[in-house]
């Protein structure tokens, strides 16, 4: 029932319960007046019959007529009906009816709820009688009248009121129409809905707090979306479950990453991502976030669909109840590392090949290096002997021509065995690296191939302190240039060979630069799968071994360019020391 119609109701019940308590007091006092009205008119009508009977007696001619005659000039007296009957009962005389408001009566049931019950008097006199009746007819009737008009002012007055009370109502209430209407927009999820100002106070408040309410709303609302929209678009898998594992929200990541639809994994138990073996893990997971901490970057597995094992980042944070302030769940962020993973692992297993290569390249020179030993303490030796001898033997033998000149062979034969032996070992261990150093070793070596090829022009440019580098970053540098200039006789028709090496620093760390060019013909499309062979790769997995870089430079007909660099401040691991073992 509404406001409007409950006033109306109020209004109608208050306006039926006052017409009924001044009625019922109208209808009492109507009844008690008219009572002492009829019992005062009676007592008047008797008073005055009794003396006109009573002086009738003294007039001249049959008192019958006197009083006939005065009964007739009398008429009605008051609301009182006079009948006068002859000694044979007859009916002489009855008083004219009323001629007020003649013609109407009241109602029955009114006339019986109002009118006194009075008896009729009868006046005996000679000759007959008089009965007085009392007829309070047109008392009731004025009474009735009364009550008309009084119900006639009240209906009006509670038709007015009623109409009243409905427009005004309807017009003071229209901003509710209006703010149900708002709300309901509102409800409809249009939260840029605004009201009006209210000319009433109290609904002007309404208004400002609605208008505050909806402001709060839409600008929270428009907060979700973009969260939820982040949460949509995000790259990692974003997931939200109840404190007993049942999942409520899955998004398109996830769906990528696991392989369940959002419709299929939606109220399922998240333990199905749970990996064998890792039941520990997630439930010190879950202590911890019913605790309110947080669990950041654990890199772990988790279990996607057919079994599948992806390698992921997981982040977690406990979900509040704003209200409560008590965790009710989860939110995990995953981010998938498996690519990170291979790449970590294949980090790793280059690391242990540059550390195995190093470590073979350290074999390989000590190898060269007893070589070289040997060669020079033994054969060199047994050479210089037999060439000892045999200038000896030919010495004395000049009178011999044919045994002396045998042993002059002999001493030519084990020069030149002295000579490429000599060779052999400056190629396997250039005794200048052990003795004096980088620069040194690198002259002797230049020098050396000007030698053995007088039409390559060889320039050799060395800057900065290469005294003590270090046994590995010096046998490194020398074998790169030992190499570059071999490749230089052996396959670039250069005229030119340029080496620079020098010492440098990039980012405040000093390096070493090695670089060797030609004039040469460079490497063609031919030698694209040739550029694989062992000199090339050699020193780049040697140069790598250090941490270094190398770098090819070459375009057909203008030469190669070969740059290596060595970072001297090495870090621990980068030197393998002889004799570790291999990791
Ligand atoms: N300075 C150079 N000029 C032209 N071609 C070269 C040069 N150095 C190397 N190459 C080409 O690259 C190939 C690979 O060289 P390398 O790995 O040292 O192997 P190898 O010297 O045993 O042939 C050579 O066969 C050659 O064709
Ligand atoms: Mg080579």
């Amino acid at each position: 029932m509404n406001l409007r119609f409950r006033i109306n109701l109020i209004i109608s019940v208050v306006i039926a319960l006052f017409t009924l308590i001044v009625g019922n007091i109208l209808v009492d006092d109507a009844r008690r007046g008219i009572r002492e009205e009829m019992e005062a008119g009676t007592k008047v009508t008797l008073q005055l019959l009794t003396t006109v009977i009573y002086s009738s007696q003294y007039m001249p001619g049959p008192g019958g007529d006197v009083l006939l005659r005065f009964l007739h000039r009398l008429g009605r007296v008051r609301a009182h009906e006079l009948r006068l009957y002859d000694d044979r009962g007859r009916l002489v005389y009855h008083s004219p009816p009323s001629l007020y408001k003649s013609g109407r009566e009241a109602p029955h049931w009114f006339v019986g709820l109002i009118s006194p019950k009075l008896q009729e008097v009868e006046i005996l006199i000679p000759g007959g009688r008089i009965d007085v009746a009392p007829d309070a007819s047109r008392s009731v009737l004025d009474a009735w009248d009364d009550l008309s008009s009084l119900l006639w002012l009240v209906f009006a007055l509670f038709v007015l009121l009623n109409g009243m009370v409905f427009l005004l109502l309807g017009h003071a209430l229209r901003p509710v129409r209006q703010i149900l209407q708002g709300l309901s927009e509102m409800q409809r999820g249009r939260f840029e809905v605004r009201l009006p100002a209210f000319p009433l106070p109290e609904f002007g408040a309404i208004s400002a707090t609605f208008n505050r309410m909806a402001d709060a709303l839409e600008e929270s609302y428009a907060e979700n979306r973009r969260l939820a929209l982040v949460a949509k678009q995000s790259s990692d898998a974003i997931i939200i479950h109840d404190l007993d594992g049942n999942v409520s929200f899955w998004n398109p990541a996830a769906e990528r990453l696991f392989g369940y639809s959002s419709e299929e994994i939606l109220g399922r138990s998240a333990t199905l991502l749970t990996p064998p073996g890792l039941e520990q893990e997630v439930a010190d997971n879950l202590a911890a976030i019913k605790q309110q901490r947080v669990v950041e970057n654990l890199e772990t597995r988790r279990q996607a669909r057919g079994g599948r094992t992806v390698d992921i980042a997981l982040a977690a944070a406990p979900l509040i109840d704003p209200t409560s302030n008590e965790v009710i769940g989860e939110i995990c962020c995953m981010r998938d590392i498996t690519a990170y993973k291979r790449a970590q692992q294949a980090q790793v297993e280059l690391q242990q090949n540059r550390r195995l290569t190093q470590l073979i390249q350290i074999h390989l020179e000590e190898e060269r290096r007893s070589i070289a030993r040997e060669l020079h303490d033994e054969l060199g030796q047994c050479v210089t002997a037999i060439k000892t001898i045999g200038t000896a033997i030919a010495n004395r033998t000049t009178e011999t021509p044919e045994v002396n000149r045998s042993a002059r062979t002999i001493v030519e034969v084990a020069s030149h065995i002295y000579d490429v032996v000599h060779g052999i070992i400056r190629q396997l261990r250039p005794s200048a690296l052990d003795h004096l150093g980088l620069d040194d070793a690198l002259e002797e070596s230049v020098n050396a191939f000007r030698e053995r090829h007088p039409l390559i022009a060889c320039e050799l440019r060395l800057e900065g302190d290469l005294k003590s580098l270090g046994e590995a970053v010096n046998i490194t540098a020398y074998r790169v240039v030992q190499e570059c200039l071999t490749n230089v006789a052996r396959h670039s028709e250069a005229t030119q060979a340029r080496i620079a090496v020098r010492r440098l620093l990039r980012d405040g760390a000093p390096w070493l630069e090695v670089s060797v060019g030609d004039n040469g013909r460079g490497l063609g499309e031919r030698d694209a799968t040739e550029a694989a062979r062992f000199g090339l790769l050699g020193m780049r997995e040697r140069v790598q071994a250090l941490a270094g870089e190398f770098d090819l430079a070459s375009k057909p007909g203008q030469g190669l360019s070969v740059r290596a660099l060595i970072p001297l401040a090495a870090s621990p691991d980068s030197v393998v020391p002889v004799g570790a073992p291999i990791p």
